[in-house]
């Protein structure tokens, strides 16, 4: 099953909001429907995010085409839409690669941006389970037996189009029989540790416990767990990694306690045009997402929250940082920038 897909002239999304109880197929036929699903979370995750950026271009362009515009108007129409889409949400940056990827096309015609896009779907698949094959190795590096894992957010088929990132790492490991035990945060406030990463580690038959947010770094301490493995939403030319709100304490945690903290994530990720975390626009999400708990409220009258969806784990609390093409040491050998430019092995 494909978390986002593209069906002829539209695309069909997994709704993220009704999981794990409700498994709902959704069809998104126009860009606006595209955005208001990206923006609620409906499609979520840095690499669904970047094929739902392609695919919301090529939505744009089936739009524009059924309107009968054609040449510049058509060029405009699509390039409107497309700059709407590229700022649904502000931190993952595959949105805008995906996005920038598609648009590339665009003087070649509909034809064209569609076949780019519908492209995107396979590629997310071969890149991370590249990438989980080469976070697999390195775990089995890092462990003489079965490993116990602990992972944040959700990073897996979920937050890509099939394959997952660090929970790809997960998948790759048990089916080589070497997963123990993986803890799943369950990720305040929207529990997409608790909702999708356990109903992907349930459907794949992996040993595994819920634990709050809070508990993470003391499973940590307490010897737990032999590697941390996370996903990202963008990592900096630097090495920083944005990633949901609450990465950065396990980070910590890891480091204090001599235990691996390893990221995963596809080379779009990394945003070279960024030169630090610091610099990395931090989605804040709405108050009530924290305050109310199924429409009642949790909080007195007159507080609110301050909701930030990530945080920054700075590049020396990052032991490794895996991708398709690479494994790069970051703790040990420096900050990003310091090593081989994206495009090598
Ligand atoms: O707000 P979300 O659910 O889109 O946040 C997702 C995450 O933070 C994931 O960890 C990240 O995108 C990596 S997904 C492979």
């Amino acid at each position: 099953v494909r978390t986002i897909d593209w069906s002829g002239d539209h695309v069909v999304i997994v709704e993220q909001t009704k999981l794990p109880h409700v498994v709902q197929f959704v069809e998104l036929r126009t860009v606006d429907s595209l955005i208001g699903a990206v923006r609620r979370l409906a499609v979520r995750g840095a690499p669904a995010l970047g094929v739902a950026g392609g695919l919301g271009v090529a939505l744009a362009a089936v739009e524009a085409t059924a309107r009968a515009l054609s040449g510049a108007a058509w060029d405009q129409a699509v390039r409107a839409d497309a700059a709407r889409l590229r700022t649904a949400r502000p931190t993952a940056v595959n949105l805008a690669w995906g996005v920038d990827h598609v648009l590339e096309r665009l003087p070649a015609g509909h034809d064209a941006v569609v076949a780019a896009a519908v492209a995107l779907l396979q590629l997310d698949i071969e890149t991370n389970r590249a990438l989980s094959m080469r976070g697999a190795a390195l775990v089995r590096e890092l462990t003489d037996r079965p490993a116990r894992l602990l992972t944040h957010c959700n990073a897996g088929g979920l937050a890509c189009v099939e394959w997952g990132t660090a929970l790809g790492v997960v998948r790759a490991l048990h089916e080589q029989g070497w997963i123990a035990e993986v803890f799943a945060d369950e990720t305040r406030p929207l529990l997409q540790g608790a909702r999708l990463t356990a109903f992907e580690l349930a459907a794949m038959g992996i040993p595994h416990r819920v634990v709050v947010d809070g508990a993470g770094p003391s499973v940590i301490a307490r010897g737990m767990v032999d590697a941390v493995v996370v996903g990202a939403d963008r990592i900096a030319a630097n090495g920083d990694v944005v990633n949901k709100i609450g990465t950065y304490p396990l980070a910590l945690a890891a480091k204090r306690a001599g235990v691996a903290f390893l990221v995963a994530a596809p080379e779009s990720t990394i945003d070279p045009a960024t030169a630090d975390g610091a610099a990395v626009e931090i989605e804040h999400r709405s108050s009530d997402e924290v305050t109310e708990w199924l429409g009642t409220s949790m909080v007195p009258p007159g507080t609110s929250a301050l909701n930030l969806a990530f945080d920054v784990t700075p590049y020396d609390l990052v032991t490794a940082l895996i991708t398709e093409r690479r494994a790069v040491r970051l703790a040990a050998d420096g900050r990003l920038s310091d090593e081989a430019a994206p495009t090598s092995t």
